[in-house]
């Protein structure tokens, strides 16, 4: 079996759930910092909430192996990693006929919580609801409902907190407020695990992010997967087009192909970019070209997410001149 080792909050060795013949996930393997955001990626029914209710101990794996915060996942040591851990499902779970505090306060005795009061005092500060502490959750909207999750998830101190889509349906202010949360969790050292829709969101928020369907696509910080997965390229703007291109760009260090657009501009695949601009500046110097911009091209996470879960959804036209 694993051993828990140092530094690492989730340890998965080619993890598998079926629910009869249906598979969830299959074969999945990574492992989790202590103190990461780590961002959980995956079109739906990709295996993500799957994932996180293994992981969490509701529910059995089919094959393979994990450590959570430390323990290994076993169904005799179940009691003992949901000490450690909290989850905030997608979601609330909240007795709607109970007030914010009831719900708290039902909860914490649930998880028998020390010091309830003070605690449920603190995760309702946290989460900005100390006013509305007294509203029925029924009478919450969407979004401070999921404040509560949030705030209730927040209750037995986790060392390691999943998070399930934290931010669905949450208007952008509303998600803004979280991401605070979840940088205010972080600076205090918790790991969190993050599943999200939100491209942008993993991008700004997380340390690494995996990208699930059914099986593991890739792990990695997102600039990192942008360099695997993409040329690098220069994207060049001039007032008007070259009059001789493969004169200009042939042969300079570092550049291997161009691609001229309509616009006098060209976009140029290169080895790495900080090594080809000079040549390519000092090119278009020579070529008396009117020069409007050069610039590194920026693929986003998303460009990344759709080239691994659809390869015909984005063009990757990187051809040579
Ligand atoms: N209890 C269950 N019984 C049978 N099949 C299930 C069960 N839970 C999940 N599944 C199936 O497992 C697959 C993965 O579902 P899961 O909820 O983990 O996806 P997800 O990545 O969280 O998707 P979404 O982005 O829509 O939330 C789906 O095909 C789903 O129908
Ligand atoms: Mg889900």
């Amino acid at each position: 079996m694993v051993k828990s080792q140092g530094g690492l909050a989730l340890e998965v060795h080619n993890l598998s759930k079926r629910f009869g013949d249906r598979v969830a996930f299959s074969d999945v393997s990574f492992e989790v910092r202590v103190g990461e955001v780590f961002g959980f990626l995956g079109p739906n029914g990709a295996g993500k909430t799957t994932t996180v209710r293994t992981l969490g101990t509701l529910l059995e794996p089919t094959a393979g192996s994990a450590v959570v915060a430390g323990i290994p996942l076993r169904p005799e040591n179940g009691v003992e990693i949901r000490r450690r851990i909290a989850i905030m499902p997608e979601s609330p779970g909240l007795y709607l006929r109970l007030s914010v505090r009831e719900n708290l306060e039902f909860f914490a005795d649930l998880y028998e919580v020390d010091g309830p009061r003070e605690r449920i005092d603190g995760v309702l500060r946290a989460v900005r609801l100390a006013d509305r502490a007294g509203d029925l959750c029924g009478a919450l909207s969407k979004g401070l409902r999921q404040r509560v999750a949030l705030a209730r998830a927040l209750l037995s101190d986790p060392q390691v907190l999943f998070l399930d889509e934290p931010t669905a349906g949450l208007d952008p202010v509303a998600a803004r407020e979280v991401h605070a949360l979840i940088g205010g969790l972080r600076r205090r050292g918790v790991t969190i695990f993050l599943t999200t829709h939100r491209l942008e969101e993993a991008e700004r928020l997380c340390d690494r992010v995996a990208i699930l369907s059914t099986t593991l696509r890739t792990v990695g910080r997102p600039d990192e997967l942008r360099d695997q997965i993409f040329a690098q390229s220069l994207t060049v703007r001039l007032v008007a087009p070259l009059p001789d291109p493969v004169a200009t760009f042939g042969g300079l260090p570092g550049v291997t192909g161009w691609a001229a657009d309509e616009s006098a501009g060209y976009a140029l695949t290169v080895s790495d970019p900080a090594v080809a601009a000079p040549g390519v500046t000092r090119a278009l110097v020579a070529a008396r070209a009117d020069v409007l911009s050069i610039s590194r091209s920026q693929r986003s996470l998303e460009d990344v997410y759709l080239e691994l879960i659809d390869p015909a959804a984005i063009d990757t036209d990187h051809e040579s001149g």
